[in-house]
């Protein structure tokens, strides 16, 4: 492919450089490091959807599956190691259709429901509150709990805030106490709504500002816990419903949501998830680097109501779409995930770090079993995808405070129609409280290794590194071989003073750890 270098910031010098020295040139701004990465940012999502909550986190205390208390141990134990900070549930789409009150009380007295929006599957409703909120409480993270504004009352929203919240002599804090939960959980985070646009409720943003308004009064905070409130937002391009909902909710929300998915349409087949051409794995990666001037149009959106940036912006849902896997059941939209999504993970982590004076939470979709998942299951049966291990790789950039980079690097590919071009390395680094730096790099390209020329600066020594990397672009674990992708030690790298010079593998996604010299 004929290449033509590109800086992806302004330095013509160094273009000039690294056009002669034909490789990759970072700079790394480590004064000017500022903002702490939310480890929000590493959010996730787990809904009433295919085999996400049944099967995939929850199988039921008498399953023959080893399980903790009906989790699934192998999920439970994978989802430890991530160090998971947020879970969003019970929706997405299933949100607005779900009745709190199903789910609590003895398993055996609670009604089956027929999830209507995901395939018409019969759920029994052994997962409701108790169990999503005490897997929360296993796993260490919050919960983000979406509440039903689009078929259900504010009475609903009010009372089950109650039920999980409050400590009081109150008849919802007492019921709970009668289900067997003494103490009230914290839950910091819940929705208005979700994609009160389109399933949850078809509504005009003017209409939804106003539900948003009702509903959120009636989600009070109880016993010390302070509810973090977040409205259902835009979809993709649609600026006008967040300006729209700057303008009439403004300050009454904490948080603003945004959907973006990476995928071909919503109206037809949206390709396999393995068997796909170059030409498509470019296109993934154009519309996945689509989402930065999206952001960047609602963050500006944002800040002509709010230049203080009080009001955060959440992606809650992001990730890669592609068909079902064959044989599996239409409407579970359980997918396979291979290097193509490792790709699209870490270009979007990437993003979302340069973002995060504004993006305070994203929750890639979903956790299990269903769209760009952290781990499949069949049965018995557990893998962890490619994404898991971006995810596993990137944890160290969690609350550390990122620093900006300047990088020179090729163009591969210009994706027609989604994103003017695909650099051939992308870079994000970061130092955390112990003043250890992480420096990711991604390159993108199946065929070429590149060569990387890191301006670090002094004081920091090269410590170790990992990598992600696989021969095919549709490379992906089996059931049967479930370590085809996984991470290794990276050790072709060397140090010149305040220069490290690392050389990429094609498709390769690679973390190297820099400590800091005693002054
Ligand atoms: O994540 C799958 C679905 O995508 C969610 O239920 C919905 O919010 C979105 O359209």
């Amino acid at each position: 492919m004929e290449k033509q270098r590109i800086v992806f910031a302004t330095m013509l010098a160094m273009c000039f450089w690294a056009s002669a020295k034909a490789e990759t040139v970072v700079t790394l701004h480590r004064d000017e490091a500022k903002n702490i990465i939310p480890v929000e940012i590493y959010g996730q999502f787990a809904e009433h959807l295919g085999s996400c909550i049944y099967g995939g986190l929850w199988v039921g205390e008498d399953s023959n599956v080893p399980n903790t208390q009906g989790y699934r141990n192998d999920v439970l134990q994978a989802l430890k190691d991530l160090q998971i900070p947020v879970l969003r549930w019970p929706g997405g789409c299933f949100a607005d259709d779900y009745h709190w009150r199903d789910g609590i009380g003895p398993r055996e007295r609670r009604p089956a429901i027929v999830n209507t929006y995901w395939g018409g599957t019969t759920e029994d409703n052994s997962f409701g509150t108790h169990e999503f909120l005490n897997l929360c409480e296993l796993l260490g993270c919050e919960p983000y709990v979406s509440m039903n504004i689009g078929s259900g009352t504010v009475q609903e929203t009010a009372e089950w805030v109650e039920y999980m919240t409050s400590d009081d002599n109150a008849p919802m804090a007492n019921l709970r106490r009668q289900n067997g939960r003494e103490k009230a959980w914290k839950v910091k985070y819940i929705g208005i709504g979700n994609e009160s646009w389109g399933c949850g409720g078809q509504m005009r943003p003017e209409y939804y500002s106003d539900l948003y308004r009702r509903y959120a009064e009636y989600a009070r905070s109880f016993s010390g816990n302070t509810l973090f409130k977040v409205a259902s937002g835009a979809s993709d391009y649609d600026y006008n419903w967040t300006d729209v909902l700057m303008q009439q909710v403004g300050r009454r929300m904490n948080a603003l949501s945004l959907h973006y998915y990476t995928v071909f349409t919503w109206d037809g087949p949206k390709g396999s998830a393995t068997d796909f051409t170059q030409e498509n794995y470019w296109w993934t990666l154009g519309k996945c680097l689509g989402i930065e001037p999206v952001l960047k149009r609602h963050i500006s959106i944002m800040d002509k109501y709010d230049p203080e940036k009080r009001v955060q912006l959440f992606v809650d849902e992001w990730g890669t779409w592609w068909d079902e896997e064959p044989g599996t059941i239409r409407g579970h939209l359980f997918q396979q995930n291979t290097m193509r999504d490792a790709m699209v993970a870490a270009l979007s982590l990437n993003t979302f770090h340069k973002y995060t004076d504004r993006i305070g939470m994203a929750n890639i979709a979903q956790v299990v079993n269903v769209l760009q998942a952290m781990i499949l299951t069949k049965g018995e049966k557990m893998l962890l995808t490619p994404t898991y291990h971006v995810f596993k790789m990137y944890k160290v950039h969690q609350n550390a405070r990122y620093i900006p980079a300047e990088i020179v690097t090729a163009e591969m590919k210009a994706a027609e129609g989604v994103c003017a071009q695909v650099p051939q390395v992308s870079v994000t680094a970061s130092a955390d409280e112990s003043g250890r730096m992480h420096i990711s790099l991604v390159n993108t390209s199946p065929e070429k290794a590149e060569k990387v020329r890191l301006n670090i600066g002094r004081g920091p020594v090269l410590a170790g590194g990992e990598i992600l990397t696989a021969n095919e672009i549709n490379a992906h674990n089996t059931f049967d071989k479930p370590d085809m992708v996984k991470t290794e030690k990276f050790e072709d790298m060397k140090q010149k003073g305040s220069v490290v010079e690392v050389t990429l593998p094609a498709l390769s996604i690679v973390t190297i750890e820099m400590n800091q010299t005693k002054k």
